[in-house]
Order: C-alpha cells, then sequence, then structure tokens
C-alpha cells in the first residue's frame, strides 16, 4: 500500500549536512528533495509541490533570507524551517520577520529534528486555517469547538448573547455532544475569562457531601471538619460555576443552589453567616429533567431559575454537516499527539464517518478517530476504523469484496440489528436457523 509522504527539500551548501537530512527524513517516511544553492532550490519549487522548506541561513552566491522572501510571496502558506550553524539574535530577528517560524541549530539530533518538522507543519496548518475562508468564517470555529452547521450557529449565537453577562444558563444535550465545552466556551469567550472557570460534577460526588463541597463548612460543622474550608461556590468568585449533571444534586444543594441564585448569597455548612457571591452558573443535563421534577427529585422552582437561557445542544446525527471539520480537528490533534504528524483522512474513510448515527456523539467521534489515528500508515482509510462502521457500506477502496465476504458482513449486520437474536435474524434473510448456524461457523 502506498505510504502518504510529504514532500520536504532542502537547502544547505554543505553536501554532508543534505547527505544527513536526507538520511533522517527518509527514516521518518518523508521524501526529501536537495539543492545545495538557492538557484537549485527555486528550480525544484518551480516544478514540485513542497510541503515544507528547510534551509540554511549562510550560503554563498544568494542567501537563506533571500529564499525564505522568494517563497513568502510565491508560497505564502508553505511551513519553513530554518536550520542555522551561526545562531545570532539578528539571524533570529531576520528569519522571524521574513515569516520563517521555526528554527533549529547545527548540530541537532534527529530528535529535535523531527520535533522541528512536526512544530513547522503544525504552525503552516495554523496559518492555513487562519487564512482559508472555510474554517475562518468565525462561525466554523468557537472556543474549542469547531462546527458549520445550523445547529452549530444556533448555539454559537446563544453563546455570543449570554458570554459577557451572568445569565444563569442551562445547557441541555445527549451525552459526548459538547456540552461542557459550550459552557467552556460562554466563559473563556466572554468578559469574565480571568476570573475562575470551576466544573464540578454534581454525579461524581457523594450526595452526603455534595453541600459541604460546593459551599464549604465550618470547622466544627460536622464530625472530621477539623478547620474552615472554601467550596466550590467561594473558590468561582468573581466566575463561572459549571454544574454539570445538576439532576443529581441533591435536595440539600438544590436549596441551597436556588438561594443563591435568588439573592445572590450562600451559607457555609454550619454557619449561620451569609456570604455575598459574584458568580455566573451553568448547569448542564442531558434529561430534560421533567422526570425529576415529577418524581419530586428535582425542585421546579429551581428549574426555571436554571433556564433564564437554554441551550440545546443537539446530538450529531442531526448536524451531520460538522463531522468534517470534526474529523479533521481530531485527526490534527491526535496525528500530532501519536504520530509525531500530520494525517489525512481518505474521501471513503470520510464517507463512512458521515454515514454513521453516533450514538455516543462528539465523544466517540473523537475516539474512534484517536483509534484511527494509531491503526492507519499516514493516510486514514475504511480498514482502519472499527467493523461496525465498515460494515454499514462497503466501498472498493481496497479492491471489491468477494460474494463470501459480502455475505459475511451482510449476516454481521442483520444480527447486529437483531441485537444477536438468531432466530430473527434467519427470518430476515429468508434461511432457516441450522443455516444461519452453519454460515456463523
Ligand atoms: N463542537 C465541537 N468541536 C470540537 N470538539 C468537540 C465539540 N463538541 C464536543 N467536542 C469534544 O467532544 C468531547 C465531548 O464533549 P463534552 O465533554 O463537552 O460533552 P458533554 O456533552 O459534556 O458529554 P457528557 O454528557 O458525556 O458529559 C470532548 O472531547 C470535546 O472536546
Ligand atoms: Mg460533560
Amino acid at each position: 500500500m502506498a505510504l502518504h509522504r510529504e514532500n520536504i527539500l532542502i537547502v544547505d551548501d554543505d553536501i554532508s549536512i543534505l547527505e544527513l537530512l536526507q538520511r533522517h527524513l527518509k527514516s521518518m517516511e518523508y521524501h526529501a528533495f536537495k539543492a545545495v544553492s538557492v538557484k537549485e532550490a527555486i528550480f525544484i519549487l518551480k516544478d514540485t509541490f513542497i510541503d515544507l522548506l528547510i534551509t540554511d541561513i549562510q550560503m554563498p552566491e544568494v542567501d537563506g533570507l533571500q529564499l525564505l522572501k522568494f517563497t513568502n510571496e510565491h508560497y505564502p502558506d508553505m511551513p519553513k524551517l530554518v536550520v542555522t550553524g551561526y545562531p545570532s539574535v539578528d539571524d533570529a530577528l531576520a528569519t522571524f520577520k521574513s515569516g520563517a517560524v521555526d528554527y533549529l541549530t547545527k548540530p541537532f539530533t534527529k530528535v529535535e529534528l523531527k520535533q522541528a518538522i512536526v512544530k513547522a507543519f503544525a504552525h503552516g496548518q495554523q496559518r492555513r486555517d487562519k487564512k482559508s475562508p472555510r474554517i475562518n468564517s468565525a462561525n466554523a470555529v468557537y472556543g474549542d469547538m469547531v462546527g458549520e452547521s445550523e445547529a452549530f450557529h444556533k448555539v454559537t449565537n446563544i453563546i455570543d448573547r449570554v458570554k459577557d453577562n451572568k445569565a444563569t444558563v442551562l445547557v441541555k444535550g445527549e451525552s459526548g455532544t459538547g456540552k461542557e465545552l459550550v459552557a467552556r466556551a460562554i466563559h473563556y469567550s466572554g468578559k469574565f475569562s480571568n476570573a475562575p472557570f470551576i466544573a464540578v460534577n454534581c454525579g461524581a460526588i457523594p450526595e452526603n457531601l455534595q453541600e459541604a463541597e460546593l459551599f464549604g463548612y465550618k470547622k466544627g460543622a460536622f464530625t472530621g471538619a477539623h478547620e474552615n474550608r472554601n467550596g466550590f461556590f467561594q473558590a468561582a468568585q468573581g466566575g463561572t460555576l459549571f454544574l454539570d449533571e445538576i439532576g443529581l444534586a441533591s435536595l440539600a444543594v438544590q436549596a441551597k443552589l436556588l438561594r443563591a441564585l435568588q439573592e445572590k448569597e450562600i451559607t457555609k455548612l454550619g454557619s449561620q453567616k451569609a456570604e455575598k457571591v459574584d458568580i455566573r452558573i451553568i448547569a448542564a443535563t442531558n434529561s430534560d429533567l421533567s422526570e425529576e421534577i415529577q418524581k419530586k427529585t428535582f425542585r421546579e422552582d429551581l428549574f426555571y431559575r436554571l433556564t433564564v437561557v437554554e441551550i440545546n445542544v443537539p446530538p450529531l446525527r442531526e448536524r451531520k454537516s460538522d463531522i468534517p471539520l470534526l474529523v479533521e480537528k481530531f485527526i490534527k490533534k491526535y496525528g500530532i499527539e501519536y504520530r509525531d504528524r500530520l494525517l489525512r483522512i481518505s474521501p471513503e474513510a470520510l464517507e463512512v464517518l458521515q454515514r454513521y448515527h453516533w450514538p455516543g456523539n462528539i465523544r466517540e467521534l473523537e475516539n474512534t478517530i484517536q483509534r484511527a489515528v494509531i491503526m492507519s500508515d499516514g493516510i486514514i482509510k475504511v480498514k482502519d476504523l472499527p467493523d461496525f462502521l465498515k460494515f454499514q457500506i462497503h466501498f472498493p477502496e481496497e479492491g471489491f469484496l468477494s460474494l463470501r465476504e459480502m455475505e459475511k458482513n451482510y449476516v454481521k449486520k442483520v444480527l447486529i440489528h437483531t441485537e444477536g437474536n438468531k432466530t430473527k435474524a434467519a427470518e430476515i434473510l429468508q434461511i432457516d436457523r441450522k443455516t444461519l448456524r452453519d454460515k456463523l461457523k
């Protein structure tokens, strides 16, 4: 199978350095083009697509700075890495001015070279992201969130309206849809971003400890309370307190929370003294709380207080047009983390991802990409995706399937549909159970 190789142009008047670089690059699976002078480099640039330029600065005749100037004009998006033996402040300044962000001094180890290359690629990508209208449309990126669907814009629109005030927000959405990311975006893109953002998962704190953890306690409030302690409310003072899984807050906490929202004050456990709090509360839930309200495990009055502004984060299957951008983001993230490089994805694999209904939403998509990055040979292909995705449809990407394989996949698919029920599966396939059993062998 063909490996994806980036083309790297190396320019140095010192042949031994060129050769060393070439050996290193080859072992890192890059394709190296060599030039001993700027003139030669320009010839190569003109008829080869170069993904990265690595150049020396001090060279006879025309120096590296001239080459950087030339490439900035003609290939502004091409990442550049400067290698030099005489690092000086002036050199550094000149190269930075010439737009080359990355710098490597001789002598360098292979590891240092590799790190510098990965960094240069990432910087080049960042520059392209900033420029490319698709990603730059200010709409496609919001805080750490990416998306371009109408549903995504609806969400970012509301974030814009609440980020600079302290209105209470309830974020609703299935698991893995990005509720916490929405809360962070509200905080970090707004006026109060320098104040703390404190995230508390109510479901993770045992009921009997919730009150003390959230509101703090006075010495002697209960056995084991050896000193006065602040809670998350005090810690978030001036900023945002994110209460995740609010449906799991104890009734005692709910009563205090209601008071905090109404009176803007709280009292520590075991204390009579009220303390003023100035915080924005963002709560999140993956149920609509109406059941909890009916069962009287969630206070209706608190529910209304919390939903001054409501943000519904839709499931991924209802905004599949966000998938390509999400995939791109995760490939970049895990490519750099696990493989030290930027990977790509085949159109077929992307299509498989877009067809799936993603019950675990963005978190499930992210995990899938994470795994695919590890499995992939450079370009993520259908074969790098989990079986349950592959068996949705078949692409002749790596040659056509045999009838036998096709049948195997289809039987598997039906079994997934019937949740393993063989009688039902046999019915659908219109074969008897024994034939199915034989096929399963
Ligand atoms: N729009 C987005 N762009 C990029 N990444 C996203 C986006 N939305 C969610 N993610 C990523 O998906 C993962 C799940 O997001 P998050 O933790 O915010 O979901 P959640 O709704 O709080 O899930 P849960 O209900 O399970 O707590 C995170 O890794 C997050 O970074
Ligand atoms: Mg969450």
